[in-house]
């Protein structure tokens, strides 16, 4: 057998390979397709039987003995390399923490998973529709035709052009899903519709994007008392305050006939504003019952049905309830602002975790 092909000098040159590289030459050397004990082997069928039987003994003990070495200083290398890299990563335990984020739930967001936890409770459901509707739904079926002046109480985004039917805008109110939701569907209708809407607006108190929240019924027998109970009851609710103090104010809508504003009374002390009671008023909702020709631009046979509608503002609603001054902080998106007035998301004792 070759000098080569001994215990001692395998052991040898194992011990002095450094690296994984090092040892896979060796692996090629001895064992590859051409390598030496490879050869040795193929080389044991020239041989007699007795030979064949004593030199393959050898050469299997050759062979495990390199393997077997070979894995043992594949550990060795891989070990040093472990600690290596441990004593390199060393973990600075006196470090201080890095600061991390929860992210937190926007007012406007709370707000309407209130609304809608209000209004389920008394039977509503929540509808949505598209933020670019047509012209037809977000003023001509409610009773706003072209060049009515009641167009111009919103300013309106158009979306290509002169107003016509066949245009875009961007809904200035929610009001267009209830024409939706007439359309799609037989009363009795029960929904409301939390959503955004724009107008060509901006101050303090206007933003040109905004959220409302619509609230539709259609039946046969509800009346403007049901109207008022309803909503009696929820900024009762909404504002927890029992003896809220309110009053109805009458109003113009097209789309509602008769029609109705409702204040909130409120006292402003050290330019902070209780609401509940006081002699100063806050404009909170506009309402109403569906007038008949919205019903029938809707398919809906005024004569049988009847009902009502209420749109109110939801940045509003929450700048009394949380008591936010300015409505541009909303939209900022700072992160001083959302970590003062936002709401933790484990919270879970004031809103329905929609
Ligand atoms: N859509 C009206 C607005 O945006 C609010 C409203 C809705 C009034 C439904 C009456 C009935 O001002």
């Amino acid at each position: 057998m070759s000098s080569t092909l001994d215990k001692n000098d395998i052991a040898n040159k194992i011990d002095k390979a450094s690296s994984l590289d090092k040892l896979e030459e060796l692996r090629i050397y001895y064992l590859g397709k051409k390598g030496l004990l490879t050869t040795e082997m193929k080389s044991l069928s020239l041989l007699s039987v007795e030979k064949k039987r004593e030199k393959g003994q050898k050469l299997n003990i050759l062979k495990n003995f390199f393997e077997n070495e070979l894995l043992k200083k594949k550990n060795i290398i891989e070990n040093i390399a472990i600690d290596e890299k441990i004593k390199s990563e060393k973990i600075d335990v006196t470090l201080p923490p890095r600061n991390f984020c929860t992210g937190k739930i926007h007012p406007i967001s709370q707000s309407i998973y209130k609304i809608i936890d209000i209004f389920a409770s008394m039977g509503f459901s929540v509808e949505s529709g598209p933020d670019i509707e047509t012209d037809f739904n977000n003023f001509t079926a409610l009773n706003i035709p072209s060049h009515h002046p009641a167009r111009e109480m919103q300013d309106t985004f158009y979306i290509g052009g002169e107003s016509n039917e066949e245009d875009r805008v961007l809904r200035t109110h929610t009001s267009p899903v209830q024409v939706r939701s007439m359309l799609d569907s037989k009363p009795p209708i029960r929904i409301i519709v939390p959503g955004r809407t724009y107008r060509s607006d901006s101050d303090a108190t206007h933003t040109p994007m905004f959220h409302q929240i619509e609230g539709l019924l259609i039946d046969e027998t509800s009346t403007m008392a049901h109207l008022k109970g309803c909503l009696i009851d929820f900024l009762k609710e909404f504002f927890e305050i029992d003896d809220l103090q309110y009053r109805f104010r009458p109003s113009y809508f097209p789309f509602t006939e008769p029609s109705a504003e409702m204040d909130i009374a409120f006292t402003k002390k050290n330019n902070v504003i209780n609401i509940g009671e006081g002699n100063e008023w806050l404009e909170i909702l506009g309402c109403g019952m569906v007038n008949p020709r919205v019903l029938e631009n809707c398919n809906i046979d005024s004569n049988k049905y009847q009902g009502f509608a209420f749109g109110m503002g939801i940045e509003r609603l929450s700048m009394l309830k949380y008591g936010i001054t300015d409505m541009r902080g909303f939209f900022d998106c700072d992160f001083r602002w959302i970590n003062h007035y936002g709401f933790s998301p484990l919270d879970f004792s004031s809103s329905s975790g929609i």
